[in-house]
């Protein structure tokens, strides 16, 4: 159903027609019980006053079919409210599988983007269209927010934890990207452009910058730098192996499960000892203040990249390692 509301930006994502869907009849519901509302009491207030000074009210008994209506007709339009937006809650903040993922980082007072294959723009990000993308998010200082307008979807950006958001570019077009947390002196200048082009556009854009290596080859570089293999060799002899662990469920000392996602792994890299493997003394040390955010993504999109060689001495079960290599 094609539709736009005056007033509001352009809809360049697969979520905008059910979040502005959902917007205006928020609004004309506000609207009509609000002038019912009002012109009920105003009615009333006329017609009802008071003609000469010793008038009395008179006595009133309630009425249940009055107040049953009063009663069950709002309870079903909220809770309808609540359904359909819950719907389009879940879906604009569970990304689906096949979302390519694109590195940002907040910090006063810009954003860092970086492709898959490793591009880094500042204030820019460039995305095909019609590619679904999840985006993997966090701050270098305080709480930024990530919103563009046009896709009708915006997360904050928090330091110390992995936030995301997904969307579908569905028009080709550059589109304002704001910061909508006030952050500070220069809040209102972290502002950027998302660029929505063709595919092969993209793919010539994409050539024309420079790019050393991808973030998981930058992720492994540092995993060598910083001797991680000193320990985490593959041969589980001296500290857990790291192949196929993205995406599995792990048992902590503390008894707790814990699926193994960038949440965890950040935790950690920088804070080895929170969350420590059942059976493993808390030895490593906090990487906090050697490693920056954006090297903490790198080090995870190696890890991601890691081929899952404990299925060799594993049965295979029949599934597929889709959650390890992404
Ligand atoms: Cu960053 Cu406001």
């Amino acid at each position: 159903m094609p539709f736009r509301l005056p007033f509001f930006p352009e809809q360049a994502s697969s979520f905008a027609k059910e979040v502005d869907l959902l917007t205006l009849y928020l609004v004309v519901m506000a609207s009509f019980f609000t002038l019912v509302i009002a012109g009920m009491v105003i009615g009333f207030a006329f017609k009802y006053r008071r003609t000469h000074p010793d008038q009395v009210g008179t006595e009133f008994h309630e009425s249940p079919l009055l107040e049953l209506t009063w009663t069950i007709v709002p309870t079903i339009i909220v809770l309808f409210t609540f359904v359909w937006g819950a719907q389009v809650f879940f879906r604009l903040y569970r990304p689906p599988v096949g979302a390519v993922e694109y590195h940002v980082t907040g910090k006063q007072w810009m954003w860092k983007t970086q492709h898959p294959t490793g591009q880094r723009e500042i204030n820019e990000l460039h995305l095909p269209i019609g590619q679904p993308v999840k985006l993997t998010m966090t701050s270098e200082d305080v709480i930024h927010s990530f919103f563009v307008p046009a896709f009708r979807t915006k997360a904050d950006v928090i330091p110390g934890r992995y936030s995301t958001m997904w969307f579908t570019p569905t028009r080709t077009g550059r589109y304002h990207l704001f910061c909508t947390e006030y952050c500070g002196l220069d809040h209102a200048r972290m502002i950027g452009w998302v660029t929505v082009m063709e595919p092969e556009e993209y793919q010539s854009w994409l050539a024309s910058v420079p790019v050393p290596v991808s973030p998981a080859e930058q992720g492994e570089q540092l995993f060598a730098r910083l001797a991680c293999a000193g320990c985490h060799d593959g041969s589980g002899a001296k500290g857990p192996n790291l192949h196929g662990l993205v995406g599995s469920e792990i048992l902590l000392a503390s008894g707790r499960r814990v699926r193994v996602d960038d949440n965890y792994l950040r935790t950690s890299i920088l804070d080895p000892a929170a969350e420590i493997v059942a059976g493993w003394q808390p030895l490593m040390p906090t990487y906090r203040g050697q490693v920056g955010e954006e090297e903490v993504f790198q080090l995870i999109r190696y890890l991601k990249s890691l081929p899952d060689d404990r299925a060799a001495s594993v049965p295979a079960p029949t599934g597929n390692n889709e959650s390890v290599v992404r």
